[in-house]
């Protein structure tokens, strides 16, 4: 059936198809009768997937990644096609239409998306007012990022949170978007301190406990990394790995050379990679969120058995559409039943302790 409604929406531009969605799934979310539908259609509920990560309650190890649901308008409704979690945003202080039009570009040949869409989003005050008005069945997170203009990006990320303060299960800084120029300069030490401290600060004056994961981009070396892993492990609670990527290999669509940042299953290999690279060297108190080019189980089986607690996905949801959540979900409980695992928890990290390469 997605096929079909595929082939309509992908004869339109890729910003006005994602434009139709929301403001559909923002009409339809005010109709239980809808929501009932939904879940029917694709919610799988098993014990077998649940797990409990610094205290969030997740049903499914399968989250919205950010970016979709920029301004938090359905994630009400994206609750009802199964997701564990969602996360919104780039939430940033102030509202900012983002960048110049044509930015959200489709790799059909590749599956994978081009955006540079530059922290589109409604503000923070709009956002938390909207979030409000919801009372949330699984957990829905903030990404935070910064505005274009702003003269203290710092303080952008403070204010964010300072805002949401503990009506939310968790937040992730955002350092790693290539849209926003200079983000990325936050994967240097002292930056990074510089923020931690600030974020220590907030965290005592407001005696703020929700956890705080950090993204970054996986066009990091492993020498850099490694210089700023033992900061990162010391204060966030989670590392999400990774953000779109600069990297253009091996594309093969018409619009690889557009700027901005790839997503989608060109992404798969390396996060995979980066994963096994970074499990070994952290606390498992930093638990690592793996995300870039999902689109099946068997990627799924494969970042967690490599030390991923669970994951996001949002290209293959374009691709594939969203029975996608369903069907991943259907074949991880068999996976798991098939391995004997009796739960999530046992699985992460586990090709180090059997020796057995799942890859
Ligand atoms: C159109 C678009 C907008 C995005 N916006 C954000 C964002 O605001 N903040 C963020 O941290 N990641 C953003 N991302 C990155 C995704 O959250 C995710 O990390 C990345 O797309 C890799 O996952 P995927 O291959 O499953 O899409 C965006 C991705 C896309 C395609």
């Amino acid at each position: 059936m997605y096929r079909l409604i595929k082939k309509i929406l992908f004869l339109i531009d890729a910003e006005t198809t994602h434009n139709g969605t929301i403001k559909l799934l923002k009409i339809t979310q005010h109709y239980t009768i809808i929501h009932k539908l939904l879940k029917k259609l694709f919610v799988i509920d098993s014990p077998l997937l649940e797990n409990d990560i610094h205290g969030i309650k997740f049903k499914n190890p399968i989250g919205l990644a950010a970016g979709f649901d920029k301004s938090g308008e359905v994630a009400y409704i994206l609750q009802s096609i199964g997701f564990g979690h969602i996360e919104i945003g780039g939430v940033t202080p102030f509202p900012q239409d983002g960048n110049q039009k044509p930015r959200l570009f489709r790799l059909k040949e590749d599956q994978a998306i081009i955006n540079r869409m530059g922290f589109n989003n409604n503000g923070m005050e709009q956002i938390f007012l909207n979030y409000k008005k919801f009372k949330f069945q699984i957990p829905v997170g903030i990404n935070v990022g910064v505005n274009k203009n702003t003269t203290d990006r710092i303080d952008d990320y403070v204010r964010v949170i300072d805002l949401f303060s503990d009506n939310v299960p968790y937040y992730t800084i955002n350092i790693s978007s290539p849209n926003t120029e200079g983000l990325q300069d936050f994967h240097n030490l002292e930056m990074l301190k510089r923020l931690i401290n600030k974020l220590k600060e907030l965290k005592n004056i407001k005696n703020l406990e929700v956890p705080i994961f950090i993204k970054i981009t996986s066009d990091i070396s492993y020498n850099s990394l490694d210089k700023i892993l033992p900061t990162i492990d010391s204060f966030f609670d989670g590392i999400i790995v990774s953000n779109t990527t600069q990297s253009r290999e091996g594309l093969i669509s018409k619009y690889s050379s557009e700027n901005g940042g790839l997503s989608g299953k060109p992404l798969y290999e390396r996060n995979l990679e980066m994963i096994k690279y970074i499990y070994p060297k952290v606390s498992r108190n930093l638990v690592i969120i793996g995300t870039g080019g999902i689109s099946n189980s068997d990627d799924v089986i494969k970042m967690i058995t490599a030390g991923a607690s669970f994951v996001q996905i949002y290209t293959s949801l374009v691709y594939s559409g969203p029975s996608i959540v369903k069907t991943i979900n259907q074949d991880l409980i068999h996976y798991m039943q098939d391995k004997k695992y009796s739960s999530i928890r046992q699985m992460i990290g586990s090709i180090y302790n059997s020796n057995i390469d799942n890859n």
